[in-house]
């Protein structure tokens, strides 16, 4: 079991949270909401990134400042639904390089398809942060981590808008080293695996597909 689940209760993610849970908001501002919340996230997700000191010159003279150790991150959103995180999170790290994995769940089994993975090159090198707004049985951010983890990065987190208790526990079961960062943990899944109040269909919302 997975007890690494940190559920950000800032107010102000968890007020652009029940607009975006709310039926009637529209594409536009789902996606933008899907954005900036984020963009919250990963202020508060990154805390732990270490520092190094560098000298740097103010028009006032020398000093020593910091700076991320090393700035190496990727950010990999799980497809379709990711993509709506990737702008929050790159616009506070524009260093990151993004990497794509491309999953779906076969609706009947509820187990994830790959159809595409391309990774950087370099991510052994590098901290990852794999986006997708939804945790809900669990099976495409497991398939999802086990991909990156055969690449060595330097270390992986999950970051999600709204996770199910099933979810969270088989993710736990498989990857107890990663940590699940998320907006709430939700009530149960539907019969049809759906995320219980949840917000519906993430990707059709954030791409009007439906
Ligand atoms: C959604 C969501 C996750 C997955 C979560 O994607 O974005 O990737 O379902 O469900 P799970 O935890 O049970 O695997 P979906 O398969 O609907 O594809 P899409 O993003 O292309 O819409
Ligand atoms: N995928 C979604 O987009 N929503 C859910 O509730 C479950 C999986």
């Amino acid at each position: 079991m997975n007890n690494n689940v940190v559920i950000f209760d800032h107010p102000l993610i968890q007020h652009k949270l029940s607009i975006l849970r709310d039926k009637s908001t529209s594409s536009k501002d789902f996606r933008e909401l899907v954005s900036e919340i984020a963009m919250l996230m990963c202020y508060e997700a990154t805390r732990d990134l270490p520092l190094e000191d560098v000298e740097i010159e103010t028009p006032m003279g020398k000093t020593v400042a910091k700076h991320l150790a090393g700035k190496k991150l990727a950010i990999v959103p799980i497809l379709r639904a990711g993509l709506g995180m990737v702008d929050g999170v790159a616009r506070m790290i524009p260093s990151a390089r993004i990497g794509h994995i491309g999953l779906y769940r076969d609706e009947t089994t509820l187990q994830p398809v790959e159809y595409f993975c391309k990774l950087p090159k370099d991510i052994d090198r590098r901290d990852v942060i794999v986006v997708d707004p939804m945790l809900a049985t669990g099976g495409s951010a497991i398939d999802a981590v086990s991909q990156i983890k055969k690449r060595n990065p330097r270390s992986i987190r999950f970051m999600c808008l709204i996770a199910a208790p099933e979810g969270i526990e088989a993710f736990g079961k498989v990857h107890p080293d990663v940590a699940i960062y998320c907006a709430a943990k939700d009530e149960k899944l539907n019969e049809i695996g759906y995320i219980v109040p949840g917000l519906g269909d993430a990707g059709d919302r954030i791409f009007g597909t439906k």
